[in-house]
């Protein structure tokens, strides 16, 4: 059964306040949202496993960790989870990116699919699935369905904000992923936007609207 990880680290939180906040503009909203993708990184991450190897440091040698396993892939979802590559990319230099383009059709909220370009070997990685909001669940549940198509089964999912209603979904359909949020929020509204919420992320991130 899928794990929901609520990662409330009290920086987490305090960056996540300004990302609400309606005054805050794209570059400020680009840079919370790059600091909070490398602090959740931390999280996401803790299971990697390790394994020992011999060095020599330059007082003697030593057995010390290193990550061992699979290789890592990052997919974000377009747009607004281009905003979280570069802080988990950080932290995994080495990971290869794919992306997944879904945009809501705006009277059905139901995802619709524009873009997917994967990396070749995405199989053989650990894929971390990223999108800050994780509403109805549509856009998430769909494009783990597609990597799942392409071979992936290590996948789990990074989102910001999430609404129990996405939760839901996501688990009922793949209760093989586990789901790293920074917040729970109360439910979604009329239009499918999560309440109290961060708005549209896409907007936001990139001053559209
Ligand atoms: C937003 C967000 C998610 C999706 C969440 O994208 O970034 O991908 O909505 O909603 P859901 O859980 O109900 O599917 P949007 O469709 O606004 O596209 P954008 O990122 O290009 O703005
Ligand atoms: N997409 C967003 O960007 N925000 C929401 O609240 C819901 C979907």
């Amino acid at each position: 059964m899928s794990t929901l990880h609520i990662i409330d680290h009290p920086l987490i939180q305090h960056k996540l306040s300004y990302m609400r906040k309606k005054e805050t503009g794209p570059k400020d909203f680009r840079q919370l949202l790059d600091e909070i993708s490398m602090l959740m990184g931390y999280e996401v991450t803790r299971d990697f496993p390790t394994k020992e190897v011999e060095i020599e440091t330059p007082i003697c040698k030593t057995t010390v960790n290193i990550i061992a396993g699979k290789k890592v892939a990052i997919v974000p979802i377009l747009r607004a989870g281009l905003g979280m590559v570069d802080g988990l990319l950080s932290l995994v230099p080495v990971a290869k990116v794919g992306h997944i383009g879904l945009y809501r059709d705006p009277e059905t909220h139901k995802p619709v699919e524009y873009y997917c370009k994967l990396p070749n070997d995405i199989e053989d990685r650990v894929v971390i699935v990223v999108d800050p909001m994780l509403a109805t669940g549509g856009s998430s549940a769909d494009a783990i369905t597609k990597l799942k198509e392409h071979g992936c089964k290590n996948i789990r999912l990074m989102c910001l904000v999430s609404a129990p209603e996405g939760i839901k979904k996501v688990q009922a359909e793949h209760p093989d992923v586990d789901i790293y949020t920074a917040a729970v929020d109360e439910k979604l509204n009329e239009n499918a936007y999560i309440v109290p919420g961060l708005g549209d992320a896409g907007d936001r991130l990139y001053g559209t609207k």
